[in-house]
């Protein structure tokens, strides 16, 4: 029976799984438990004031959701960290270094349904995620 299982057949099986899951949600992820953590404190020490603790935005627009994957989606993430770099926190634009502003990206991307990984998240690795335009595919 096993035998039926040839290479062709166990091929086009391996190429309907991978899919079925979507570059952006590979458990490969893309950024560590330990990045997104960090990043979770500094978030709530320089950002949460105007994007709210659960990132549903006040002053700032949301971060998480329709909204902000409307501004953002078919972007890479390396576009966003390059945003929240150069023009965030308002108050004081760039005054954080780029290590935070890592570790402040992969809380937002887990808070987008980016899973955690062993890689950690650096500018090369953000500029091979695209954020999904869909924002049902991102959320929780
Ligand atoms: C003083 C209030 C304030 C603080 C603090 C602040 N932001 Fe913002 N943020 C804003 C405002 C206002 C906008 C909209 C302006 C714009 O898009 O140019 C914005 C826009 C953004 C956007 C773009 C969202 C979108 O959909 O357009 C991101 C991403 C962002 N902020 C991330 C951060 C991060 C990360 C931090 C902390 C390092 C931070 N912000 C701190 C007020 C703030």
């Amino acid at each position: 029976m096993l035998q039926l299982l040839g290479r062709p057949v166990i091929a086009s099986l391996a190429i309907l799984m991978l899919a079925s899951f979507p570059a952006y949600a590979a458990d490969a992820g893309y950024y560590t438990a330990q990045q997104a953590d960090d990043g979770h404190m500094d978030f709530n020490n320089h950002c949460a004031e105007c994007h709210r603790p659960d990132l549903t935005g006040a002053l700032g627009p949301a971060l998480v959701g329709k909204p902000f994957l409307a501004r953002w989606g078919g972007k890479s993430v390396e576009d966003l960290f390059q945003f929240e770099h150069e023009k965030m926190p308002a108050t004081s634009p760039g005054s954080l270094p780029k290590e935070q502003i890592l570790k402040i990206t992969a809380y937002i991307l887990k808070r987008n349904g980016y899973k955690a990984g062993s890689t950690p998240l650096d500018e090369k690795v953000a500029q091979t995620i695209t954020l999904p335009k869909n924002a049902d595919a991102a959320s929780k």
